[in-house]
């Protein structure tokens, strides 16, 4: 067990697809397994986006079902929904007043906004939000909040982790020590998991494979990938084959050289490359599914879990929102 203090958040903005599951869900399941984690569904961070309190609730109960159903080990892992924690946002409001505006106009998300704007000849702002444009100050307060050490986040949010580290270095030089310096931990490289039409899995582009979606959804989306048009005959390339990209995250190793080979020989249609990359899908997840379906028909369960997760976080929080709260107010 490592004594780091490792944190991520997940913003319950859709249903968790498979890409989420390769690049997030499953390497912080597998990171629950030796750390002290702090894993919280970032329902605040949604209502940049989500304004429909329904939908938040549904894809909250989604995400902790998920993480529950792969596993997630509870003892180390405290899970949680960070409007749960009032101190999330008292201590958001105490670090705006020593983070720079322009650290805030340096921010990747806000400056392609602000990009897709100028491109379509709208005013700069237009369609902007303040919860968009101070979303890192949230952020930097959900990771100095916890203590946190460690940050494993996908690269896009890699400027996100920089700026709470920096806020954190700004408070404690007018202030004195008072913040844990957090790192952000880039996950392996798993390349780009590709979707139904080959294109980067993605909900924005409509091609994504639910992760617990029925067997039958499953099959007829697997069924769906769009291929080149070689005959069963011909030799494939497994690398820019999207089949054989998602089947390498639920292989073991001689499966994977195995359908490799397969594909490299010849003589395997993408019919029946499909049909293998179904079963193996199927069989790793349709234990997890069945406890998925079983978790979000009893939500009670996933309130409950989510309460106690809350009241550990909370018991961390509230000692680092007091110290905040005498350096900065006496
Ligand atoms: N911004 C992250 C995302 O969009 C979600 C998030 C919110 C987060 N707060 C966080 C991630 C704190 C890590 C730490 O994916």
């Amino acid at each position: 067990m490592s004594d780091q203090i490792v944190l991520t958040g997940i913003k319950p903005t859709g249903t968790p697809h498979m890409g989420n599951y390769v690049g997030a869900l499953k390497p912080l399941v597998e990171m629950a397994k030796t750390n002290k984690t702090f894993v919280f569904i970032a329902d605040l961070h949604a209502l940049n986006i989500i304004h429909d309190p329904n939908q938040i609730r549904q894809h909250t109960y989604e995400i902790a079902a998920i993480l529950i159903a792969l596993g997630l080990n509870l003892d180390n892992a405290t899970l949680f929904r960070q409007s749960d924690i009032v101190q999330v946002s008292q201590l958001a409001t105490m670090l705006m007043n020593i983070t720079p505006k322009g650290l805030m106009n340096r921010a990747h998300s806000y400056k392609a906004a602000v990009d897709k704007n100028t491109a379509a000849g709208l005013d700069t702002d237009a369609g902007i939000n303040m919860g968009l444009y101070t979303y890192p100050i949230l952020m930097a307060a959900d990771i100095l909040l916890y203590d946190t050490d460690v940050v494993p986040v996908g690269a896009d949010q890699k400027q996100h982790v920089e700026f709470a580290r920096d806020i954190a270095g700004y408070f404690n030089h007018v202030y004195g020590e008072t913040f844990k310096l957090p790192e952000p931990m880039i996950g392996a490289d798993t390349g780009i998991i590709p979707g139904l039409d080959g294109r980067k899995m993605s909900k924005s582009y409509d091609n994504v494979i639910p992760l617990f979606a029925p067997e039958s959804e499953l099959k007829k989306k697997i069924m769906r990938i769009i291929t080149d048009s070689k005959l069963p005959e011909e030799p494939k390339n497994p690398d820019e084959s999207t089949i054989f990209q998602l089947y390498r995250h639920f292989a073991c190793e001689s499966e994977i050289a195995d359908l490799r080979a397969r594909f490299e020989r010849g003589g395997m249609g993408y019919g029946d490359a499909k049909r293998i990359l179904f079963e193996k899908i199927n069989s790793v997840l349709s234990a997890p599914r069945t406890e998925y379906e079983r978790l979000m028909a009893n939500t009670a369960e996933l309130d409950t879990v989510l309460a106690s997760g809350a009241a550990r976080a909370r018991s961390v929080a509230e000692k680092t929102y007091e110290r905040v709260h005498r350096a900065m107010l006496g």
